[in-house]
């Protein structure tokens, strides 16, 4: 009989959404996979009671402000608290871990998931935002070193599946499905006024805000676009999107003879967690079942891409390559932080991602300084511009 070697595993970002979930899937899965690190930024309450609960060989509080709070609320001694980015590093390249859960949100996640990879750990990426900006750097690590990506995005999760039913060169097309938000049926005038609580109120996902409004935007796919394009090593023009409002349908993949496979699924994550962490096993789990028959119809259209101009954008970006990428994911991190605190309007959000790429010089060849370089600059560049608009 196979011995079941057990999972160490490190959240990063376990007070997320993401993070949440993952926890639940953990717990579910049985003593064979255990929790060895956590991490939070701001949310050290949270943290304390994960602390409490799974009881971590050590745990990262990656806003140094908050350090001492987590401190009072949890002062178990073999609990080691690691404080500041360097900390989410420290805890991605732990020795005893084998898989890294990379659930914080934005390119902070960046350095600790390049960390994970160089030390060969097994990665469940949901952080998209660091495949899209370094890809390639990342892809490159993960080779060298013989690290391993599973896709925790439920698109890139349904997409992994579905391929494999053939192989690499037998796919004809990509198709990533995108329910569409909160205003994919919104007239022109209505998308103009858009407030912040219509955007955060998703009418399938229930997420963390960033991912929200990103999903309003449809800079949500935009990213994904690019995700698939390094995660599946796959041209962007065979990777297309579809509205399919119902979020049952979860991916798609066409192969050369016609064959369409399909991965179906409540819009629920713990499926896609759960499968990134068992890969190649299947188990039994927590994720709620479907029943189709309950379903009615499923539905599916183009998107819009002149009410949803980041689509286009992402074909673009990913033809022009380089520093193109990073500059378009880091405006609008900057962007939805300025609409989130209520100084832009969501229209504002694309404009000021299309006015970052227009004055971006593209740099071809990237290290890892100048994507941050790059990074920097389009923040500044927003934050400046905000104040304008
Ligand atoms: N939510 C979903 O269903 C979903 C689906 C697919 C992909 N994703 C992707 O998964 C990632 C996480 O999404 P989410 O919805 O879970 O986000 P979220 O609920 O906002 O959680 C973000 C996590 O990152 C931490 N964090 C925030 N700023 C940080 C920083 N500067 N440095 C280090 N950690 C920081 C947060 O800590 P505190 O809360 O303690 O401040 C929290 O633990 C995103 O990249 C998103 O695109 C999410």
């Amino acid at each position: 009989m196979q011995k079941f070697v057990t999972k160490q595993i490190a959240i990063l970002g376990s007070t997320g959404s993401i993070g949440r979930n993952a926890l639940r899937v953990i717990e579910t899965l049985g003593p064979h996979y255990q929790v060895t690190a956590l991490s939070a930024h701001n949310n050290v309450r949270l943290l304390a009671r994960q602390a409490e609960r799974y009881k971590p060989e050590c745990v990262a509080v990656t806003n140094p402000d908050r350090v001492e709070s987590f401190r009072d609320l949890n002062p178990d001694p073999d609990i080691e608290i690691l404080a500041g980015p360097e900390g989410l590093i420290q805890i991605a390249e732990l020795e005893g871990v084998d898989t890294v859960i990379t659930a914080v949100v934005g390119a902070a996640g960046l350095p600790a998931v390049l960390a994970a990879a160089r030390k060969g750990k097994r990665l469940a990426i949901a952080n998209k935002e660091p495949l899209v900006i370094a890809g390639e750097l990342l892809k490159k690590e993960t080779q060298i070193n013989g690290a391993a990506i599973l896709p925790v995005d439920s698109e890139h999760s349904a997409v992994f599946q579905a391929l494999q039913s053939g192989r690499h060169e037998e796919v004809e097309r990509i198709i990533l499905t995108a329910s569409g938000g909160p205003f994919r049926q919104a007239s022109a005038e209505e998308f103009e006024n858009v407030t912040l609580e219509q955007a955060l109120a998703h009418p399938t996902w229930d997420m963390g805000p960033k991912i929200t409004i990103d999903s309003a935007t449809m800079m949500n796919k935009a990213l994904e676009i690019i995700e698939a394009h390094w995660l599946f090593d796959m041209p962007v023009e065979k990777i297309e999107v579809l509205i399919h409002p119902e979020s049952i349908v979860h991916s798609l993949v066409e192969f050369v003879d016609g064959s369409v496979i399909a991965q179906l699924g409540e819009p629920d994550m713990c499926l896609p967690i759960q499968y990134a962490l068992t890969y190649p096993a299947r188990v039994a789990g927590i994720a709620p079942r479907l029943r189709l028959e309950e379903m009615g119809k499923l539905t599916f259209e183009k998107p819009d891409l002149q009410m949803f101009r980041a689509l286009p954008l992402a074909y673009d970006v990913a033809r022009t390559g380089g520093t193109a990428a990073v500059v378009f994911n880091a405006a609008n991190e900057a962007a939805v932080e300025e609409f989130l605190a209520g100084r832009i309007k969501f229209v504002n959000i694309i404009e000021l991602i299309e006015h970052c790429l227009d004055k971006h010089d593209v740099k071809t060849t990237v290290s890892l300084e100048e994507l941050l370089e790059a990074d920097a600059w389009a923040r500044r560049e927003v934050t400046s511009l905000a104040c304008s608009v």
